[in-house]
C-alpha cells in the first residue's frame, strides 16, 4: 500500500486527536516499517489494520466507523492532491464511474506497484441509480464507502449509498442521487 495512504491516515489521527495519540498507536502495533512512512514508499497493508485497531482499542470508537470517516477524509486529500482527476465532470455518479477508467489507470501511471481494487459499474435500472462492484483482496470496503461519501460532499449532491456483500471480496455499492435535478 502506498505511503500516502498512511501519511494522510497519521495526520487525520493527529488533527482528530492528537500527536500523542499518533505515537501511542505506533507505539502498540507490531509495524515493519516501524511507523515512518514516506508519501512515495510502498508498505504492508496489514500495518494500516494493525493501526485503526489500536486507534480503536486507544478510542473506543470502531473499526468500520474510524476506516469510514478515514475514506472521507483521504478522498478530499486525494482530490487535493490530484486536482485534475475531480475536473473531468460534475456529476458525482459519472465520476465514480470514471474512477476504473481513469483514475486508478492514472494513478497505475505514477505508481507501477498502487495496489487497486476493481470497480465493475453498471446502471441496470435508472441513469440516477449507479451499481458498483468492489472486489479486491485487501478488503477495504469500509474505506471505500468513506470514498464515495467524500466523493458525493466534493460533487456536493445528495445521493444515498446502500451496500450488500456478494461474496468474500466483492461489495456492490448502489449509490441513488436523490433529488430530481439531472
Ligand atoms: C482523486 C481521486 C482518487 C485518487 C487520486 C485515488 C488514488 C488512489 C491511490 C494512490 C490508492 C492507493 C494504492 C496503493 O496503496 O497501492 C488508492 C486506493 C484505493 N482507491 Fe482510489 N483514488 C481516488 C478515488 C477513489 C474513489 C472515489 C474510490 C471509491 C469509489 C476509490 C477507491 C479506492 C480503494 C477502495 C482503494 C484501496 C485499495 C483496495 O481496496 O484494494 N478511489 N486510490
Amino acid at each position: 500500500m502506498k505511503g500516502i495512504v498512511f501519511t494522510e491516515f497519521l495526520t487525520m489521527v493527529e488533527n482528530s486527536f492528537s500527536l500523542d495519540m499518533v505515537d501511542t498507536i505506533i507505539e502498540k502495533s507490531n509495524l515493519p516499517s516501524g511507523g515512518s512512512y514516506t508519501s512515495v514508499g510502498t508498505y504492508s497493508h496489514t500495518e494500516i489494520a494493525d493501526l485503526v485497531t489500536n486507534l480503536s482499542n486507544e478510542s473506543n470508537i470502531s473499526i468500520p466507523i474510524l476506516l469510514k470517516t478515514f475514506g472521507t477524509y483521504l478522498f478530499h486529500s486525494l482530490a487535493r492532491t490530484y486536482p485534475e482527476f475531480v475536473q473531468k465532470t460534475t456529476d458525482p455518479l459519472d465520476f465514480l464511474e470514471q474512477v476504473e477508467t481513469y483514475i486508478h489507470v492514472e494513478v497505475r501511471k505514477l505508481y507501477p506497484d498502487a495496489e487497486l481494487p476493481t470497480f465493475i459499474c453498471s446502471r441496470p435500472n435508472s441513469s440516477r441509480e449507479l451499481h458498483m462492484i468492489y472486489k479486491s483482496n485487501r478488503h477495504m470496503e469500509d474505506v471505500c464507502e468513506g470514498l464515495i461519501i467524500g466523493s458525493l460532499e466534493h460533487f456536493k449532491r445528495n445521493c444515498s449509498i446502500q451496500r450488500e456483500k456478494i461474496s468474500d471480496n466483492q461489495e456492490l455499492f448502489i449509490i441513488t442521487k436523490a433529488d430530481q435535478s439531472p
